[in-house]
């Protein structure tokens, strides 16, 4: 690897971060790539063509009021090229609201041959090169999403291994360029698996990535980890309750994340988006951590947005107000204000 830091100011990471973890406010994110945002029309009835995809992402941009509770927006390729129906590109729109425009720049995950059921994610060949025209574009940080499936006598260390040394070069690149990287190791919530086995692997997930993100000299002040809470899997006997999944969250963040991380998101990963928000208002009620800590989520906050749309004209105000309404409910739950009576009561 041949990108030094060692000359590097990186106080321009430290402010995008600063933007991105204000108090009361999160990510959406909006990533999904064009094969992946047809399964999120489908939920709207829609097929998965582009001016649809286009549509909703225009509804989520312009819905009046979202930056009171939305720091950044994740994008994909596709979606930082585009504009609205009135010519303005989406990065501007989100700029101009005081929203940081972010990308995925992984491209997604191939088998590890030998390791049977483990992955690896891809997508540093062209990177610099990349990165350069996203910031060009707008963006001012980066997500890479590592996939580790919960199995039998799997994530090997092996396979945890090869997924951490890439995102440390992926992380490199991206702050050589003036992007903050968002590392986004998932543990997968769809699963079998005991909440224990989840803090066990996510907590050796995290050892592993950060002693390697150390090893080779990234920044830790100037990067996001982007992680799962940790859960029971969606398909064990005993679902985690809120609780549960606060203390073994937090308790896997102390013994691997090391304190001068810039801040932590989360995923939603397939929890409904009542469960994400109230997990998060749990989380949160244990009082200050040693990062700043908010959502990320995608499905968690765009389910009901395209519930209620349906792909008609008509119903694109109140789809807006369901999303603020969402991004509001996820705002009140960082700062450990949230209270589901309120959310079921306004949401009505
Ligand atoms: O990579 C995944 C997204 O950034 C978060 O999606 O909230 O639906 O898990 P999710």
């Amino acid at each position: 690897m041949v990108h030094c830091q060692c000359m590097r100011n990186n106080t321009d990471l430290y402010t995008t971060i600063a933007q991105l973890m204000q108090s009361g406010k999160g990510i959406l994110a909006a990533d999904e790539s064009d094969a992946t945002a047809g399964k999120r029309l489908a939920i709207a009835n829609l097929p998965n063509q582009t001016g649809n995809r286009q549509d909703f992402r225009e509804i989520l941009f312009t819905a009046p009021g979202i930056e009171e509770y939305l720091s950044g927006v994740i994008l994909y390729d596709s979606t930082l090229r585009e504009s609205t129906d009135a010519g303005i590109p989406f990065a501007d729109v989100l700029v101009a609201r005081g929203i940081v425009p972010g990308i995925k720049v992984d491209l997604g995950t191939n088998p590890i041959p030998e390791f049977e059921g483990e992955m690896v994610t891809q997508g540093l060949d062209n990177l610099d090169t990349r990165l350069k025209e996203y910031y060009a574009l707008g963006a001012r940080f980066a997500k890479w999403r590592g996939v580790i499936t919960i199995g039998e006598n799997i994530p090997t260390n092996e396979a945890l291994e090869l997924n951490a040394v890439r995102m440390a070069e992926y992380a490199l690149i991206a702050q050589a360029n003036g992007i903050v990287p968002m590392v986004e190791p998932e543990v997968l919530f769809p699963g079998t698996h005991s909440i224990g086995i989840a803090e066990e692997v996510t907590t050796r997930t995290l050892n592993i990535l950060f002693s390697t993100l150390k090893k080779y000299r990234v920044d830790l002040k100037g990067l996001i980890l982007k992680s799962s809470m940790v859960l029971a899997g969606d398909a064990y006997k005993d679902q985690s309750t809120t609780d549960e999944v606060a203390t073994a969250t937090l308790r896997t963040f102390k013994l691997s994340v090391p304190r001068e991380v810039g801040g932590i998101v989360f995923l939603s990963g397939g929890q409904t988006p009542k469960r994400a928000t109230e997990n998060l208002q749990a989380i949160a009620s244990y009082g200050k951590q040693a990062w700043p800590l908010t959502f990320s989520y995608s499905r968690a906050i765009q389910e009901p947005v395209l519930v209620t749309w349906q792909g008609k004209p008509e119903n694109i105000s109140t789809a807006q107000k369901v999303l603020l309404h969402r991004v509001k409910m996820n705002g009140m739950a960082q700062m450990g204000t949230y209270d589901s009576a309120q959310d079921m009561k306004e949401k009505k």
